[in-house]
């Protein structure tokens, strides 16, 4: 049932302020700021590595964790999508564990890599929205999404719970480690408690996102950019525009930018740079102004300070609410959903079933 909504998707993308919060509320304490108790088949004391897997979005969710467990607790990452994990005979010692992500918990690549740390010998979680699935059956700990059941091809709630489940697997293994102070664990908590409200806030955004897509469904071709966490949001924002809308979209890191992408940089080529205002916005900056010179167009995603102090023309700026840092990469989900859903919108195109895709694929 699409209630009001004219789409699965668009109906997904607007009960994110919800089901993100319901999320956080299984493993986290809005009211005392601590980790609820969770009954890990490791310790993140003392596990010397965490190998993450997953394919697609979900991937991508990964990615960003792994920014958020060697940041906050010290732990070091490997990941890699399922399709290579499972073939590249990676070398996993028995001081680690694994987690696997999956939206449906039935991909074929993802199981099979969860099956190859299985034959390593190491403890095993499963981030999954579908409980009753082959990779949480497989699994010697389930940590839910509690997204509800996603419709739409492409993967929206299911996302920002990913992220809401990795953020919050991640202070715990900080506390864990003693790498954060409970101090700290409490201000993170607190921050990640306001995601959903900021996400609301987001939603309301939706006529400027709207006019921006409606000028971005004039193109064939956009770039994503962004740097640290905003790196594999530009990578999903890409994922996002193209499954949806058939718009080629590539997403890049913006330091890469100089290493080629820059060559297909003109008028033609509309640029999403994600970005912001942290410690590194000044160099998100620099990217932006080697854009500008080259007559590509901007459409800046950042908050209030970075609208401020971009220094560059852009084609649109979309400024979002500032957030603490940490939630950056659940609140900046919305409007790339949101551009990539009404560009499709626009297009023409079929929003919850695109073509040539499967919602769950088991199939290598
Ligand atoms: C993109 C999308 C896919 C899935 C991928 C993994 O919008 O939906 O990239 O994320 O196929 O699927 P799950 O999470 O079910 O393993």
């Amino acid at each position: 049932d699409k209630g009001n909504r004219r789409h699965f998707m668009e109906k997904e993308i607007h009960e994110q302020p919800e089901v993100i919060s319901h999320t956080l509320a299984n493993y986290v304490d809005f009211t005392s700021g601590i980790s609820k108790p969770l009954d890990l088949p490791f310790d993140f004391a003392k596990i010397d590595r965490l190998a993450l897997s997953a394919c697609g979005t979900a991937y991508l969710s990964g990615l960003i964790g792994k920014y958020w467990f060697e940041r906050v607790a010290r732990l070091p990452v490997d990941i890699d999508i399922a399709s290579e994990f499972r073939y590249r005979e990676m070398p996993i010692s028995k001081n680690s564990a694994a987690l696997f992500i999956s939206q449906s918990g039935e991909t074929a690549d993802t199981l099979a890599s969860l099956r190859y740390c299985r034959k390593a010998g190491v403890p095993i979680g499963a981030i999954v929205n579908v409980r009753e699935s082959t990779i949480a059956r497989e699994s010697d700990v389930v940590l839910p999404t509690l997204a509800g059941p996603e419709i739409g091809v492409a993967s929206t709630k299911a996302f920002t719970c990913q992220l809401s489940v990795l953020a919050s697997l991640a202070v715990r293994a900080g506390v864990a480690r003693g790498t954060i102070s409970t101090e700290t664990e409490k201000v993170l908590i607190r921050a990640l408690s306001e995601a959903p409200r900021y996400a609301n806030q987001v939603l309301k955004l939706d006529e400027q996102i709207e006019k921006v897509a409606r000028e971005l469904s004039h193109y064939r071709h956009v770039l994503y950019l962004g740097r640290d966490t905003n790196f594999p949001l530009a990578m999903e924002g890409a994922l996002k525009l193209k499954e949806i809308s058939y718009i080629h979209a590539e997403g890049y890191a913006a330091g890469e930018l100089k290493h080629g992408p820059i060559a297909l940089i003109d008028e033609n080529m509309p640029v999403i740079v994600i970005a912001p205002h942290d410690r590194i916005f000044e160099k998100t900056v620099s990217n932006m102004q080697e854009v500008a010179a080259r007559g590509g167009k901007i459409i800046l995603i950042t908050d209030r300070k970075g609208a401020e102090q971009a220094s560059v023309n852009t084609m649109e700026t979309i400024v979002l609410p500032d957030v603490p840092e940490i939630i950056t990469p659940i609140v900046y989900a919305l409007p790339i959903q949101m551009l990539a859903y009404f560009t499709a919108v626009f297009m023409g195109t079929d929003v919850d079933q695109p073509r040539n895709l499967a919602k769950s694929v088991t199939v290598e």
